[in-house]
């Protein structure tokens, strides 16, 4: 990746590629049927392959497999040799119920992860009761004792967004980013202000599940639903509904040389001036997702797929 490529987190002086890689499929059974669909090979195949991409920025979390993922990723680094930019997150469970319970978890990350810091360091939820303010605390903290490079937060409301950038402030240290959902089959965030709110406040938006978990490949039709828990979520009714996007995003990608639909809606994602942390199971979806790189959409085709996707979501 040339460096006019990468993109700063926010306002600070991490650069990385405007996509990564998410690895909650890592040691996941429940929702991503880790060791039936893939397992641990699978998962370095695809470390790997997103490392020959020039991909080296990895997104994973303390709950995903119960930390197993953590493990997994940081043996893969470890193996590789390679420095890479690591993401994770804090779950605030209820029963952590002061901020103090923070450290213990970040520390328990580190050992998974067998890292001394992490780049970045995101609360999961903005779940009560603990206020934003005293976790952001503990995270600047946590800055300040060299566990954590930047901070970010997760799933956070425009209103909770402005209040962990402000408490952050107090402290002198930026609030990197907001992960949230973002697809072309879900621009919430677009129509709330969060987004127009992260450009004001330069907090970069880190989009999840920006493959809508699998559905804007085109792999999945009425005819060929998903199978598990994203049965439930996604209807062949929906399938159905969204199939014209699908058709558009097949023929928008032989324009730009052939790429596929998960390409051109990842492509859209970083139009969109988000960065982009598809899942990937294996070797092949990780080098198809990284092929989302290195070229753009025009404008205008931007505009049609916003107006494609207006037409199937609402
Ligand atoms: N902060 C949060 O609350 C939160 C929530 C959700 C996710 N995340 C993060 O965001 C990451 C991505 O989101 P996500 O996993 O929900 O959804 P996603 O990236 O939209 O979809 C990932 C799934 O799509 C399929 N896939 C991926 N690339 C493919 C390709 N090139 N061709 C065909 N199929 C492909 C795979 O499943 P199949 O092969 O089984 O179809 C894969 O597991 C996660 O790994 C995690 O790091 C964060």
């Amino acid at each position: 990746m040339s460096s006019e490529q990468l993109v700063s987190l926010g306002a600070t002086d991490l650069q990385i590629a405007p996509l990564g890689v998410g690895t909650w499929q890592w040691g996941d059974r429940q929702m991503w049927s880790y060791t039936k669909t893939h397992t641990e090979a699978d998962a370095r195949a695809a470390f790997q392959a997103s490392l020959d991409s020039k991909i080296f920025f990895f997104d994973t979390a303390e709950a995903y497999g119960t930390g197993l993922s953590e493990k997994l990723l940081g043996a893969f680094i470890r193996e590789s040799g390679q420095t890479c930019v690591v993401a994770t997150k804090f779950m605030p469970l209820p029963w952590r119920a002061w901020r103090g319970t923070l450290r213990g978890a970040l520390r328990a990350s580190l050992s998974r992860l067998g890292l001394e810091k992490v780049q970045l360091y995101q609360m999961h939820w903005p779940f009560p009761p603990v206020p934003i303010e005293a976790w952001m605390d503990a995270m600047a903290d946590a800055v300040r004792d060299g566990l954590v490079e930047c901070v970010g937060v997760s799933n956070y409301s425009a209103e909770q967004t402005r209040r962990a950038h402000a408490a952050l402030a107090l402290r002198g240290v930026p609030l990197a980013s907001n992960q949230v959902q973002y697809s072309l089959l879900e621009r919430k965030i677009e129509k709330s202000g969060l987004m127009a709110l992260c450009r004001e406040l330069n907090v970069s938006i880190i989009a999840y599940s920006p493959i809508a978990k699998g559905m804007l490949t085109g792999k999945y039709t009425p005819e060929n639903p998903p199978s598990g828990l994203r049965s439930r979520i996604y209807s062949r009714g929906y399938l159905e509904r969204i199939q014209p996007l699908i058709k558009l995003l097949r023929n928008l990608g032989e324009k730009y040389d052939g790429k596929t639909p998960s390409q051109v809606a990842l492509n859209w994602v970083i139009c969109k001036g988000a960065i982009a942390i598809p899942g990937a199971k294996n070797a092949r979806q990780a080098q198809e997702n990284a092929g989302a790189l290195g070229w753009q959409l025009t404008e205008d085709d931007v505009d049609v797929l916003d107006r494609m996707s207006d037409e199937v979501v609402s």
